[in-house]
């Protein structure tokens, strides 16, 4: 199977080459690496001799290809995508971009939660295969048994969302912003006696200044909160909280039946790790044990923490999960509002489950 490969030098791509190198996904396949901006340059060290890289404007070498993995993004998708598919090429076209995500033509992967919708899809002939959300696959990584189960009545995610969703840009500028805050206040914090109001005033100063580093996210995240991703819609939402219900029950197969799920989405200061405080409407009442049951056996990745101080701040934090596949869930008790009102909070890294990994996936589940 020849593969084609764009997008791989960027955050989400490197991602995506280290963990087909731990999984050793490059054997029996037949890579091919393009680049928007060095023809003819060498591709990443995989272990073996590879071919000099190809132009991923070129056409006519892309429909060279049996299946294309992009990291590029939807600009990249959106200006090869139509003219490749109009050339009569008929391959496996694999990205993490929100372009097709919802087209009728394309599969939304994640697999350990919708294998039987993608099995279904090849064998109807589909050959768009499209990474999910990062927020709505952790989701679902981590409270997946519910829905298979056929419990969930409704979901409210109030979500936590990290610098990396936004791209590698923010990530550095996050970092920035906590050294210039560090920076403005110094010599107070150097100096045990000095005022924590003179320090707070200060710091709040240098947050609102026209010197903060704002260029990406433009705005203080770094000891503030931004409660609003992606584009405005017209109902009020932004785009992020409305991918939440449409792109969960695409990636279930009930589109036409969907479950209600809303929330805020707010990013903050945290790298990598996405997460979200769940309030869970269940159409019965289960005892907590058979709940944690039941999300506990939905995948081998999904790690139900006992809802415990220690355990919790020990395994539920971005700072523990941050670079693994793990996806825990906890703080589980019912709430207030009544015995089938359960809340869940859950974090997952934003770069593996949230992007690369289900893409790497897709490709083995394609190789058979
Ligand atoms: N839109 C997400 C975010 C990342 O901004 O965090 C990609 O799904």
């Amino acid at each position: 199977m020849k593969v084609g490969f764009v997008g791989w030098r960027g955050m989400v791509g490197s991602v995506l080459m280290g963990r087909m190198l731990e999984e050793n996904d490059f054997n029996g396949i037949e890579p091919q690496f393009f680049t928007t901006s060095n023809v003819g340059g060498q591709g990443p060290d995989i272990g073996r001799d590879i071919e000099p890289l190809k132009d991923a404007m070129d056409i006519a070498a892309l429909a060279q290809m049996d299946a294309i993995i992009s990291c590029q993004g939807g600009d990249y998708t959106k200006a090869v995508f139509a003219d490749l598919r109009a050339s009569g090429w008929q391959g496996y076209w694999i990205d993490a971009a929100s372009s097709l995500r919802m087209a009728d033509d394309a599969i939304i992967i994640l697999d350990p939660v919708n294998m039987n919708v993608v099995k279904e899809g090849l064998a109807a002939g589909v050959k768009n295969f499209i990474g999910g959300n990062c927020t709505v696959s952790l989701m679902l990584m981590a409270i997946g048994g519910l829905f298979r189960e056929g419990l969930v009545e409704w979901v409210s995610a109030q979500t936590y969302q990290a610098a990396s969703g936004a791209g590698a840009q923010n990530m550095r500028e996050l970092i920035s912003q906590m050294g210039s805050i560090r920076d403005a206040v110094a010599p107070e914090l150097a100096d045990p006696r000095s005022n924590i109001l003179d320090i707070d005033r200060k710091v709040a100063e240098a947050m609102r200044s026209d010197s903060f580093p704002t260029d990406n996210f433009g705005h203080a995240l770094a000891g503030s909160l931004l409660p609003w991703i992606d584009t405005q819609l017209e109902n009020g939402q932004s785009r992020e909280e409305w991918k939440g219900q449409a792109e969960t029950n695409k990636i279930l197969g009930r589109s036409s039946n969907p479950i209600a799920i809303d929330g805020t989405c707010v990013r903050i200061g945290a790298m990598r790790c996405h997460s979200q405080a769940l309030t869970i409407k269940l159409n019965k009442n289960l005892p907590m044990a058979e709940i944690e049951a039941i999300l506990g056996s939905a995948n081998d990745w999904v790690d139900v923490v006992p809802n415990d101080r220690d355990a919790t701040l020990e395994r539920l934090t971005p700072t523990a999960v941050t670079g693994t596949l793990k996806v825990p869930v906890g703080r589980l008790r019912k709430l207030n509002m009544g015995e089938q009102y359960l809340s869940a909070f859950t974090v997952g890294d934003q770069l593996l489950w949230g992007a690369a990994e289900p893409l790497r996936r897709m490709l083995r589940i394609l190789k058979g």
